[in-house]
């Protein structure tokens, strides 16, 4: 990252540092349509950011001297660029509708994605009609989705979101916690003999989904008499680790795979979207992907001063780098985007909480930020004040759309209204000089002034659909490549969650052992593991 090109960035914020976006758009009548770009049927207005022309500039040129033009297409054609597990990184062959064929090491990875997807369209179409049924002949009425992660925060979030399209006669549930209450709570609303488990795990080896599906499996067979042959009607599997699937004890009839060359958090558009296509039909799942596509397009062939991931990777590194902001929050006014925020904490966090560079050496620069947020207007009552007077850099994206899905009254004018507001809020801010001249006491002027100068990027899209959904998912994707890219860092790996998993399984032996096992921890978790011990009436 230490380059002559970002050096150049950095000269340049600091030119830009004293500029209050009051008197950038008071300077500049044509800002706004000059940080203004277009893709996808998504508006990105990125004006309200603490950006000149000369700055975006450098920035740009940055990207471009930064190779990130050759690192797309490196993606794109099935390189190995997840290094550190030798493997393509190719989630946008998922929804590559293109005709053109995707080489990993030679082989068109094209005809087994349609294959598959084939196979889940026609498995959804029967599911729908009520042509697959249950061990004692009745149609499906409730799917659980058994997943955790990747396999988990897509397929929920989506659900949610384009619910508007679903077949409402079908309940969905998602079930990740080990922890046995989300199990027992979503056992307690659905009937066994219409119900439908997907056991969605990539490896096919994660404790959570395991735990839980043979906790369900145990259920289901215990209320319908206890006839294996019913889990062949009850159960089916995504994963990509077809022997683990039979291991299992699921019929690989039943499952539908994926490949290593797919990542968890982005495997949305692969057969992990199953409960989804089951939720929306083929045809509206074929659309979200068209949607992605479209973004996929965009991302690899616009200039890079008008694609919408790159502009806000950039973005995102101005904060972090040139003003050490550490979080970005992400504010969707949409009520269906309600899970959102906590998808995007995987793709982001999981992808670039990363702290070694591609040489293997410790970074010198902040890595990703922590991403969060709420669906507005709730967010507004609750932590927009720190935002606002707070003492930290928060740099937010609004994320809306011109027709509601639910229009009643003047709801949505007033959900719009607020959120172009906090964005004029945020920019603007509030003077003492107006302040007074509205009579506010001195004493208080201090407390309701407000600086203002807050940056937020503003994406609007008509309406929230399949199209608009797809295309919002692959543009985070991208913005998280370009910024795993100029950072240096690897975006496709998660090495970093296996140190807690492998001292669970050591603990987990200790808190059940029958006798007191002879513990070698610190004095602090030794304690711990005694407490639990005792707690379970073990010594
Ligand atoms: O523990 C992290 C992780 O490996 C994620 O990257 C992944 O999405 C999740 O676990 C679930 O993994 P799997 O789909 O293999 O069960």
């Amino acid at each position: 990252m230490h380059t002559e090109a970002w050096q150049s960035v950095l000269q340049e914020i600091d030119n830009t540092r004293s500029i209050h976006l009051r008197d950038a758009f008071a300077e500049d009548p044509r800002r706004a349509e000059r940080f203004t770009a277009r893709a996808a049927g998504w508006t990105l207005d990125y004006s309200k950011n603490r950006i000149s022309p000369a700055l975006m500039k450098r920035l740009v040129e940055w990207a471009e001297a930064s190779n990130l033009r050759g690192e797309i297409e490196a993606m794109f054609t099935g390189q190995p660029i997840n290094a550190t597990e030798n493997r393509a990184v190719l989630h946008t062959a998922l929804r590559n509708l293109s005709g053109e064929p995707v080489l990993v090491n030679g082989h068109d990875v094209m005809p087994d994605v349609r294959a598959v997807r084939e196979r889940m369209a026609a498995f959804c179409e029967d599911v729908r009609r009520g042509v697959w049924r249950g061990h004692t002949g009745k149609p499906i009425r409730d799917i659980v989705n058994i997943g955790i992660g990747g396999s988990d925060l897509g397929p929920a979030m989506a659900c949610e979101a384009l619910k508007p399209y679903a077949k409402r006669s079908l309940r969905l549930f998602f079930v990740s916690n080990i922890d046995a209450t989300h199990l027992a709570e979503v056992l307690r609303q659905v009937r066994p003999e219409q119900t439908l488990f997907i056991i969605a795990s990539k490896t096919f080896t994660t404790q959570e989904t395991l735990t839980n599906a043979l906790s369900a499996r145990q259920w289901l067979l215990g209320r319908l008499g206890g006839d294996t042959a019913a889990v062949a009607r009850h159960f089916v599997a995504v994963s990509t680790n077809r022997q683990k699937v039979e291991a299992f004890g699921i019929d690989p009839a039943n499952m539908f795979g994926f490949w290593d060359w797919v990542g968890g958090r982005y495997s949305l558009p692969s057969a992990i979207g199953l409960p989804l296509m089951l939720a929306i039909g083929p045809r509206a799942f074929e659309r979200m992907l068209k949607g992605y596509h479209a973004m996929d397009k965009h991302f690899r062939t616009a200039p890079f001063e008008r694609n919408l991931p790159v502009i806000l990777g950039l973005l995102g590194i101005l904060y972090a780098n040139g003003y050490g902001a550490e979080t970005h929050a992400v504010l969707p006014y949409d009520q269906y985007l309600a899970r959102l925020p906590a998808y995007l904490q995987q793709l982001d966090m999981e992808s670039n909480g990363k702290s070694i560079d591609r040489q293997g050496q410790r970074v010198r620069h902040t890595t990703g930020p922590i991403i969060w947020g709420e669906p507005g207007t709730n967010g507004q009552h609750a932590f927009y004040q720190l935002i606002h007077q707070g003492t930290r850099l928060i740099p937010c994206d609004f994320i809306g759309f011109c027709r509601s899905q639910n229009p009643m009254g003047d709801h949505h004018e007033k959900l719009m209204a607020n959120f172009i507001a906090q964005t004029e809020a945020l920019a603007m801010g509030k003077t003492a000089i107006q302040c007074r001249a509205e009579g506010v006491p001195d004493a208080l002027i201090p407390h309701k002034t407000f600086e203002g100068n807050r940056p937020t990027n503003t994406l609007l899209a008509d309406e929230l659909n399949p199209q608009t959904f797809g295309a919002l998912i692959a543009l985070y994707e991208h913005k998280v490549f370009t910024q795993g890219i100029l950072w240096n860092i690897f975006s496709f790996d998660q090495w970093g969650v296996e140190l807690g998993k492998v001292l669970a399984g050591k603990v987990l032996e200790e808190l059940k052992a029958e006798t007191t096992p002879p513990l070698s921890h610190d004095a602090s978790t030794n304690a711990l593991i005694m407490r639990l011990r005792q707690a379970q009436g073990r010594t």
